[in-house]
């Protein structure tokens, strides 16, 4: 892993739509010589994120931007790019547990009529700023493992992306999607 060695340049990550910096925080934990940047459209959220950080210890290599997705960021060369979007279709926010239906910010949650809306967004806009040999990561909802990866193929601008997987938790079930920049 290049974060790993001193030889290696910081590996840069980008936490898009990071919330309480939870997997920002995480992979700064995991990775001690990388620096990223928490991404969110809300001041709210970005002020927990920033104390978030601050309270690991991590303030020193996380910096913070207020965004909608990637419209601030210019050029990029991001090594890894990670994103829990909203993915909740408005019909299904209803049925939600009253723990998250109650207390998630609605920006949080509203994928869009299909859930999907952030994804199509995104796919084009992280391509761009992801170096070759990049790695974008999302998180999907429950069922939306295989549309996801399809819309990696058909939103990615040629060269595309490669090993475009799903990637399942302790049930089985495909909780994110994960793919390599081509160069
Ligand atoms: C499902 S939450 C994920 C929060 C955190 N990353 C996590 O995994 O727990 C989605 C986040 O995306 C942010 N968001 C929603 N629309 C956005 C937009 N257009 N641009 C940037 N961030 C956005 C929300 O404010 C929220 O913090």
């Amino acid at each position: 892993m290049r974060g790993d060695s001193a030889e290696y340049a910081p590996l840069r990550i980008l936490d898009l739509g990071t919330g309480s910096g939870c997997i920002l925080g995480a992979l700064l934990s995991e990775l001690p010589q990388a620096q990223g940047i928490g991404l969110d459209r809300s001041e709210a959220a970005l002020a927990v994120a920033r104390d978030n950080l601050s309270l690991l210890g991590l303030q020193d290599r996380a910096s913070f931007l207020c965004a909608h997705w990637m419209s601030a960021i210019a050029g990029g060369a991001f090594d890894v790019i990670v994103c829990n979007p909203p993915y909740i279709a408005p019909s299904e926010i209803r049925e939600l547990a009253p723990e998250v239906r109650a207390y998630d910010p609605y920006l949080a949650l509203d994928g869009g009529e299909d859930g999907l809306n952030a994804y199509r967004t995104i796919i084009p806009q992280a391509f761009a700023a992801l170096r070759g040999g990049g790695l974008l990561v999302f998180e999907v909802g429950y069922r939306q493992a295989g549309d996801v990866l399809n819309l990696m193929k058909l939103f990615a601008p040629a060269p595309g992306f490669s090993e475009a997987r799903i990637l399942r938790d302790l049930g089985g079930v495909g909780r994110a999607v994960a793919a390599v920049r081509q160069s």
